[in-house]
């Protein structure tokens, strides 16, 4: 008797909203009968991932399941979830049908699904898993707002802004461009800091980059105060910063040979 095979666990990136961001492999995989999960925040609620696929036309098969990962940091309650979660992953795998879990943004940048697939191989090693790369929030951030995010020897960094505003204020030094994720719960004191280090008229604020709600904001300072959504991010650029020596770079030496 052969042993019952495991379906894939296909970790499809859907793009940060807009779903003409999806890309042409994400659109065959969902398309081609695989059974789709998909996150929330709460049970009943709805799903953003969930919405990117709607908005582009594909009708959610009737057995589409959610898995709820609580926005929380209380580690019981998330190690309560993360166990639902990979558990009812696993039991779905086996059996037998691929699984597609929905993924915003890119599925590699910070997101559920790294995890989940790690959970998961833990429960399960024989579980085969696949990426499918997406667009990143802040690469069609940077699109929308026609800011670019580094050109030729110019550095940039990506970081949740929960670092804080020591790290941040260093980190300036270092990149010419940084990007700041989960900036929400920061979101006052980083504009202090623009503030202080003249940032402000080259920073701009993303929210919901490529939904129906997509807000870009390039007066930052106005946003004192206010209560963003999670799904935002800020662009600083910083064209004060003074650059080291590049052994090598871009550029040709003028000694070098054509
Ligand atoms: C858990 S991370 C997910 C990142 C996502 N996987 C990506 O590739 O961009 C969540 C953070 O990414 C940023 N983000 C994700 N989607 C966004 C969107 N549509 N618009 C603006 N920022 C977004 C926000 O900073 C948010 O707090």
């Amino acid at each position: 008797m052969t042993a019952p095979t495991c379906g894939r666990l296909i970790g499809a990136s859907l793009g940060p909203g807009d779903p003409a961001l999806i890309t042409r492999r994400a659109w065959a995989c969902l398309s081609g009968g695989a059974r789709w999960l998909y996150p929330v925040k709460k049970a009943e609620e709805s799903s953003y991932a969930l919405g990117i696929v709607e908005r582009g036309g594909l009708a959610i098969p009737a057995d589409a399941e959610a898995l709820v990962f609580p926005m929380t940091r209380d580690p019981i309650a998330l190690a309560k979830a993360w166990s639902r979660a990979a558990t009812r992953t696993v039991a779905l795998l086996r059996e037998g049908r691929d699984l597609v879990f929905l993924v915003e943004g890119d599925a590699s940048t910070f997101s559920t699904f790294g995890h989940l697939a790690r959970v998961v191989r833990e429960l399960a090693p024989e579980v085969e898993v696949e990426t499918i790369p997406g667009v990143s929030s802040f690469a069609a951030a940077a699109a929308s707002t026609g800011l670019t995010l580094a050109e030729e020897d110019e550095t940039f960094a990506v970081i949740p802004a929960a670092y804080g505003v020591p790290v941040i204020e260093r980190l300036l030094e270092e990149f010419d461009t940084l990007v700041l994720l989960k900036v929400k719960p920061l979101l006052d004191e980083v504009l202090a800091l623009l503030t202080r280090r003249g940032l402000l008229a080259t920073s701009c604020f993303i929210e919901k980059v490529g939904s129906p709600d997509e807000r870009v904001v390039r007066d930052v300072a106005s946003l004192a105060g206010e209560k963003v959504n999670y799904l935002s991010l800020l662009l600083v650029q910083n064209p004060k910063r003074v650059r080291g020596e590049l052994r090598r770079g871009c550029r040709k030496h003028a000694h070098e040979p054509a």
